[in-house]
């Protein structure tokens, strides 16, 4: 009968599905139960009601419904790779560092490359700053390098870094524009923020339109110490340095790329890593000590200063290879957790007020991220040495305290881990003394002299592409204003880049110069070129 025919196309591979048999394993549910139909929900007949008791496929919708997660509130566009870190100098005299104590030591690395503002789903050739994130696994544990493209920062104090975010991404009330800074609200907060010229210099430049990831430094952008076994400490630098050299596209390149491939740079790291063409970085170290530091006119707590290279050179101690993509995107690149506070025993922290604010950061924004306080039983988080603790529960836990105890001191004899006052993790014993407030040191007061020095220190062309940058983005700010509190800033960096950019927009004439808090800090050697640019 007809109804029969009906019936029959309920029956796996003949309702009209092409079903080929390979010899992959029997498909079962996420219970371990075989699944003999997966086209088809169990209904009342030919046409009737769904039923509820198809549990495979109310596990399957259901699973698919919660597949998102939260994307990074920054640098939500990424892409990741594994390889290795060799330490290429025995480093025994700088650090205590595990790693450092031999030439020749490796460990896996993991290293995820991001935008800032945009989206998960943006495209790659935006202008803006570019994340340089290295996760090396230590013996001594996961030490996080979280760093960008460009040495310097926005903003001296992590207090400012919401604002300077809710600026640059999408305005909440139109919810544009997206992934890219021609944007009334971030050039009203940069042109209100003297701090960020520096910065701001650097990605109007070349550098905030790579030609691809590999073709990219890395700077871990704060000082931060290195303390050796003895317990003497140095401030230290940390850069990144391309083999391949450093490139860039120009604007109307990136614009095309844009519009023909938005996946160009993942498809670059991709591509080059499965032909066997692994790229690679060399780690640099700027060492200086703390009375090296007190010479210098800026403080080098100051995250939007860089220490010129003719000053302390950059030293080579290692160098860092990507030789094999992930997986799987999702379970490594999207769920990796950078963050600045995983540091092992011979590093540590300073007082850079950015710096101490991401320690708390990170950790805070991946509880959220990432469901609960146990992303670290991720694998691609794991440390891959030894490690014993006694934290427990929580979402997801997967490691538990094996046995009676879960706290110490405890008087078992099998108690579980102990701390080791040799080996562990000591903080440099810094003597710290002053008042609490909240006005900054007076090195913090000078914005404009590093600004010029990148702008000098960059050939004819260069300089041209930071001006059109800036004529460029600011003709897209539609209040005219922000315009002209951002261009007159600009005299106090070069007076033919203010002239040109003013020009540029169809002003009449270069508004009068904001007034430095003390431009030059007294004491700058003006140096006429950085050779940290000099790639
Ligand atoms: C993410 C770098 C300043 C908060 C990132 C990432 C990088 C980075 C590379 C992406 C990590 C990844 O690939 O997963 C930097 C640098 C900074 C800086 C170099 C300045 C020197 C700040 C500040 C804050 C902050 C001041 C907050 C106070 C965050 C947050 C994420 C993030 C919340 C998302 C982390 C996640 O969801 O896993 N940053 N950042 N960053 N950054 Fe920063």
């Amino acid at each position: 009968s007809s109804n029969d025919t009906k019936e029959r196309k309920n029956v796996p591979g003949e309702g009209g599905e092409t079903h080929q048999r390979g010899d992959g394993p029997a498909l079962t549910t996420s219970q371990g139960i075989p699944v003999g139909d997966n086209q088809n929900t169990l209904r009342v007949g030919a046409r009737g009601p769904a039923l509820l008791e198809d549990f495979h496929f109310r596990e399957k919708i259901f699973h698919f419904d919660h597949e998102r997660i939260p994307e990074r509130v920054v640098h939500a566009r990424g892409y990741g790779a594994h390889g290795y870190f060799e330490a290429t100098e025995d480093l025994s005299d700088l650090t205590s560092a595990h790693l450092f104590q031999e030439k020749g030591r490796r460990v896996p690395a993991f290293v995820r490359f991001s935008t800032v503002a945009g989206n998960k789903g943006s495209v790659d050739l935006a202008r803006d700053v570019r994340g340089f994130a290295v996760k090396l696994y230590t013996e001594e544990g996961n030490w996080d390098i979280v760093g960008n493209n460009i040495p310097v920062f926005f903003i001296q104090d992590a207090m400012k870094f919401p604002d300077l975010i809710h600026s640059v991404k999408e305005a909440p009330d139109r919810a544009f524009p997206q992934a890219q800074s021609a944007h009334d609200n971030f050039w009203d907060f940069i042109s209100l923020m003297p701090e960020a010229m520096h910065m701001v210099m650097w990605t109007m430049s070349d550098r905030a339109i790579p030609r691809s990831f590999r073709f990219m430094e890395g700077f871990g952008v704060h000082t931060f110490r290195l303390v050796t076994a003895e317990g003497k400490s140095q401030f230290v630098k940390f850069h990144w340095k391309p083999k391949q050299g450093l490139q860039s596209v120009i604007w109307d390149e990136a614009v095309k790329i844009n519009g023909a491939d938005p996946d160009f740079h993942r498809r670059d790291l991709w591509t080059a890593i499965q032909n066997g063409d692994y790229p690679e970085w060399e780690l640099g170290v700027q060492v200086f000590d703390d009375a090296f530091a007190d010479t210098f006119p800026f403080d080098v707590l100051d995250a939007t200063k860089l220490i010129p290279e003719e000053d302390v050179p950059v030293r080579i101690v290692g160098r860092l290879v990507l030789d094999r993509m992930v997986d799987n995107f999702f379970a490594e690149t999207e769920q990796v957790a950078f963050c600045t506070q995983n540091i092992v025993p011979g590093i540590d922290f300073t007082n850079d007020p950015l710096l101490q604010g991401r320690n708390f950061s990170y950790l805070d924004t991946q509880t959220k991220r990432l469901g609960g306080p146990n992303f670290t039983h991720i694998p691609i988080n794991a440390p891959k040495c030894p490690f014993h603790h006694f934290q427990q529960d929580g979402h997801m836990a997967m490691h538990n305290p094996v046995g009676r105890a879960n706290y110490e001191p405890n008087g078992w004899a099998q108690g579980g881990p102990r701390a080791d006052p040799e080996k562990g993790h000591r903080s440099y014993p810094e003597q710290v003394d002053g008042e609490k407030r909240k006005v900054r040191g007076e090195l913090f007061a000078d914005h404009y002299s590093q600004a010029r020095q990148f702008y000098i220190s960059q050939t004819g062309i260069e300089q041209d592409h930071i001006a059109s940058a800036i004529v460029f983005e600011l003709s897209k700010v539609e209040t005219p204003a922000i315009r002209e509190r951002l261009v007159a800033h600009l005299p106090n960096i070069d007076k033919d880049l203010a002239a040109k950019v003013a020009d540029g927009l169809g002003l009449k004439s270069v508004p009068k110069a904001h007034t430095p808090a003390r431009t030059p800090v007294e004491g700058l050697k003006p140096s006429d070129s950085l050779s940290i640019l000099k790639n």
